[in-house]
């Protein structure tokens, strides 16, 4: 089977404060990453900030990421933004369904409708998944598994591969409270026996998963090598470029 290519993703939320910072970012984390070597880089800027960051990383192998996407493809829907108007502005991927997002009341439904807008408008979407908290008996198994065939009720075993899952455990995002190398390699487990169930062996490998969740230089080479996903989802370790730096280079190795 082919392998799977790795992938960092920086997610800067509502960071920074202005352009002229989120262009020195962009310049520092561009600059390391001229040559298309392994992992594919990608940065996730807020919206007023992703023409002015394209530009910055123009001539370098980052991708650009859009942090959310209307369901709805264009029209009056005040505050919104389109996926045709994303990759028009060069987006390549797009975060979906961010618990962030999700407590500020996004819905299973809606999460759906918007990796369906993404894929039509050749989007890569990321979705993200994962528990609140953990239980001692497991249900937060039950949860994951729910939030996976929501989103296989719409997506045929062809589309799941362009799909990348973000797993992020809400209670490790931001806290400092990394899920262990063990949680992570668990959950990899479940998650491709979740998606096997749903689809089959050989479609669940080929989908690519990412950790996230206070992924940071000091524990992001034990997290990549026994967690065994193919890559991060970083947000507060993304707004430093040596931090990012020093996390891509852990997924290297
Ligand atoms: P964190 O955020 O790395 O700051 O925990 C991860 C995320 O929310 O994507």
């Amino acid at each position: 089977m082919k392998r799977k290519t790795p992938l960092v993703v920086g997610n800067w939320k509502m960071n920074p404060a202005t352009l002229l910072e989120a262009e020195k970012l962009a310049v520092a984390v561009a600059k390391n990453q001229k040559k298309a070597t392994e992992p594919l880089v990608a940065i996730a800027p807020p919206f007023p900030f992703l023409t002015a960051v394209g530009k910055k990383i123009a001539t370098s192998t980052v991708s650009l990421v859009a942090q959310d996407v209307s369901t709805e493809p264009l029209g009056a829907f005040t505050g919104e933004v389109s996926a045709a108007q994303l990759r028009n502005l060069g987006c390549s991927y797009v975060i979906i369904g961010h618990s962030e997002r999700r407590a500020m009341g996004e819905t299973d439904e809606q999460i759906q409708k918007k990796v369906l807008i993404a894929l039509k408008n050749k989007l890569t979407p990321i979705v993200c998944i994962g528990e609140r908290e953990r239980d001692a008996h497991g249900n937060f198994f039950n949860f994951v598994e729910s939030q996976i065939r929501s989103l296989a009720k719409i997506i045929g075993p062809t589309e799941i591969k362009k799909i990348v899952i973000a797993y992020e455990p809400i209670w490790a995002i931001g806290t400092g409270n990394t899920a262990t190398a063990q949680d992570v390699k668990e959950m990899q487990l479940f998650i491709v026996s979740v998606l096997t169930k749903v689809y089959s062996r050989a479609t669940a490998e080929k989908v690519c998963l990412l950790y996230g969740g206070s992924v940071k230089p000091n524990n992001a080479l034990e997290l990549h090598q026994q967690g065994e996903m193919q890559g991060f989802l970083v947000g507060g370790a993304s707004l430093k470029a040596e931090d990012f730096k020093a996390i891509i280079k852990a997924v290297q190795q």
